[in-house]
């Protein structure tokens, strides 16, 4: 078959029609990619939460096939059981008894069948007693597994479900927002780990088991780095450093929403050990989150004055009509959580039942980064009270010209800690920081303490991926470790459920080898697309070099259907200019187009997509979806810039230096946007040489 309606990818994973999100259950067997993934059977938006699934021999061309697991209805229609995410394997050993006999050899022995196992999530959202006599409460997150005898496609639920029904007791409370099964073999201690999240609480934990039916909690971990926003989907795994065998390192890689380094849905890791009980970052991986940010100039403080929101030049507008928003001076630091200082700002706390925001002054911006010192959430959080998360909501926007570029909504951060915005694109340009409370709850809050301006960065986190739509990442098992693959959901709940495509809503980022390389005396993830993507590519189209590329733009005549999918490799070095880099989907007028470079001045890779066509799909105001996604790659003068980069009609991935940069962004063109144009800003830039080559649809 062969999808081609507007916008659909042609060299990433979508579902026939519908709505996806997180790829699930990635298992590689017997020479096939198993790849399960969050689907919705009756609709484009999230709901009804099932498992779709489809395999390939090569990580590229995909067969759809029938879903797997399918969300419960009781005969009213009402949800009995939803199926979250979860992971994937094959128990070869028949560790957990669900084997079958499928024949016997030629000595008469019999042959067993290997299981394949699924991990997940079920949700409940009605209490009831299972048949197996477990009671469930509403709204309850449990683990479970299913079993298959014909390789994934038709599945049978354990009896015993579910096989871990709630937290530990000191996190009974969380029993609604425990989730993400991600299950491996162990194979020095000759068992299956599994790791599930607390979302609310940051903390992931780990289970071990036998068999796969009981489970062992062993050890926990986190919070610590980026500290705001639900963890989910975590993934860990080992991977060799520098493809030394002998030396090997665990990767946690880990969703964060809303909490990523722009808006809404970012993916995060940590480089560490793990003994088989235990996951323990490196020290050099993780963050002080108080720690102040270096060389910070102070823009504004409530801390330390005794002035009100207003006497620092904030505007509060709509409806406050419960006790917010609360003045500087007059927060009680002990109603709210009892550590804060007093002096902070908050929208509002108990007995609010309306929307409003507050709106600082108008700031120039000056330096590469804002920092604000902020704790904020919903608070209480309790979900028999306080209703969901996402009825208390507050967030804390960077808008320039209507426009998000930074967005951190508020979520259970204990403690006032740090949060660091590069915004070295806008340097010059007028800004205000709105305060929002984006949904109407009697608990929600978010505190300022202090706002600062810093030109080097406030570690926060290690992303994996700079750009706004590469979430809930997974990789597969049942690969040697030097062919781990993840695969990321390309997309960000700040709008997912908007993004302007029909029937189908969402795709897979191209599958990622993962390895880990020492860059600057530092082990970082690398992440390069897989080899097998190179059987779509058609001849080389255009390739150019330049010893000195002139300050300006030339334009590059690339013949269709191959101007809305492309592989370009770019190098080059720095000259006189301060930017180099390459305009796609652009008009001839240069007035849509996204751009995709270098800034030699500030060291970073950059994907703007603030007019890369259609972006005002979001009804909501400030708009979450435009922006400039930079991500911070030193170089030295006379280096060699690298940026690989993957255009398929509406997203395009940059892979920067030798994969220690990914950028991974949505767009959706104007028809008419089909030019490619190189640039060089403000100068010439050195040694260019680029080429061009076309993609072929996977699908035909
Ligand atoms: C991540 C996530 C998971 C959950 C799934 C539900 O995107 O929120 O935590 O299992 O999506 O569809």
């Amino acid at each position: 078959s062969y999808y081609n309606e507007k916008y659909r990818p042609q060299f990433h994973f979508t579902a026939e029609k519908n709505w996806l999100n997180d790829p699930n259950g990635l298992v590689y067997h017997d020479g096939i990619y198993h790849m399960f993934y969050q689907y919705n059977p009756k609709g484009s938006t999230w709901g009804y939460m099932s498992w779709g699934h489809a395999t390939s021999t090569d990580l590229v061309h995909w067969k759809h096939l029938p879903m797997a697991l399918e969300c419960e209805l009781d005969s009213d229609g009402n949800v009995l059981e939803m199926f979250f995410s979860g992971s994937a394997v094959v128990d070869v050993n028949n560790t957990s008894g669900l084997a079958i006999p499928i024949g016997k050899d030629e000595k008469g022995a019999v042959i067993l069948s290997k299981p394949m196992v699924a991990i997940y999530t079920s949700v409940y959202p009605i209490a009831r007693t299972m048949s197996n006599s477990q009671i469930i409460r509403e709204g309850q997150q449990a683990q479970s597994i299913a079993f298959s005898h014909d390789n994934g496609l038709t599945w049978t639920k354990y009896e015993g479900n579910p096989v871990i029904p709630s937290p530990p007791v000191e996190y009974a409370d969380q029993y609604n927002q425990f989730r993400d099964p991600f299950v491996f073999w162990h194979t020095p201690s000759s068992r299956w780990i599994l790791v599930a999240s607390l979302a609310i609480k940051q903390i992931l934990l780990i289970y071990s088991s036998d068999n796969l039916k009981n489970w062992t909690m062993e050890s926990q971990f986190g919070p610590c780095n980026a500290r705001f926003g639900e963890w989910e989907c975590p993934s860990l795994f080992p991977l060799y450093v520098d493809d030394d065998t002998a030396a090997e390192k665990w990767v946690m890689l880990l969703g964060i929403n809303p909490g990523g380094v722009i808006v809404g849905s970012g993916t995060q890791s940590f480089i560490g050990s793990f003994d088989g009980k235990t996951f323990v970052a490196d020290q050099s991986d993780t963050y002080d989150p108080t720690k102040v940010p270096f060389g910070s100039t102070v823009f504004q403080d409530f801390e330390s004055t005794s002035s009100t929101y207003e006497d620092l030049g904030w505007t509060a507008t709509g409806d406050f009509s419960g006790t917010g928003p609360r003045k500087a001076s007059t927060v009680n630091a002990g109603s709210a959580k009892g550590y804060l200082g007093n002096g902070v700002l908050t929208t509002h706390i108990d007995g609010h039942s309306g929307t409003g925001t507050i709106a600082s002054p108008k700031f120039t911006i000056s330096a590469n980064y804002i920092n604000f010192l902020v704790a904020g959430g919903y608070y209480p959080y309790n979900p028999d009270t306080a209703g969901t998360p996402e009825d208390n909501q507050v967030s804390i926007n960077l808008v320039i010209d209507g426009k998000v570029m930074h967005s951190q909504t508020g979520t259970n951060a204990d403690n006032l800690v740090w949060r660091s915005w590069n915004v070295a694109p806008w340097i010059g340009q007028d800004a205000h920081l709105i305060v929002i409370d984006v949904n109407a709850g009697p608990f929600a809050y978010l505190y300022i303490d202090e706002i600062v301006f810093s030109n080097s960065p406030k570690d926060e986190a290690n992303w994996n991926d700079f750009g706004p739509d590469y979430y809930a990442a997974a990789t597969y098992n049942g690969l040697p470790t030097s062919e781990r693959v993840a695969i990321g959901w390309m997309n960000n709940w700040a709008y997912a459920n908007k993004i302007p495509t029909s029937t189908w809503r969402s795709a897979m980022s191209i599958p990622r080898k993962l390895s880990l390389k020492t860059i600057n005396n530092k082990v970082r993830i690398v992440q390069q697309p897989v080899l097998s993507v190179s059987k779509l590519y058609s001849s080389t189209l255009y390739t150019h070099e330049f010893l000195v590329f002139k300050n300006g733009d030339i334009k590059v005549d690339v013949p269709g259907p191959y101007n809305a999918r492309m592989k370009l490799a770019l190098e080059f070095t720095r000259g006189t200019g301060t930017k180099f880099g390459v305009i796609l989907c652009s008009d001839t007028t240069n007035t849509h187009g996204t751009v995709i470079g270098y800034d030699f001045l500030r060291q970073n890779v950059f994907v703007n997509r603030l007019k890369s066509g259609n972006i005002s799909f979001v009804d909501s105001e400030p708009n979450p979806f435009p922006g400039c996604f930079v991500a911070p790659m030193p170089t030295q003068r006379t280096d060699v810039i690298r940026l690989s980069i993957f255009l398929d009609w509406s997203s395009v991935e940059v892979f920067a230096g030798h994969g220690e940069i990914a950028i991974t962004s949505q767009i959706f063109p104007l028809n008419d946007s089909a030019e490619v144009k190189l640039f060089s800003e403000d100068g010439s830039t050195k040694s260019v040489s680029m080429s061009i080559t076309g993609i072929d649809s996977a699908w035909k």
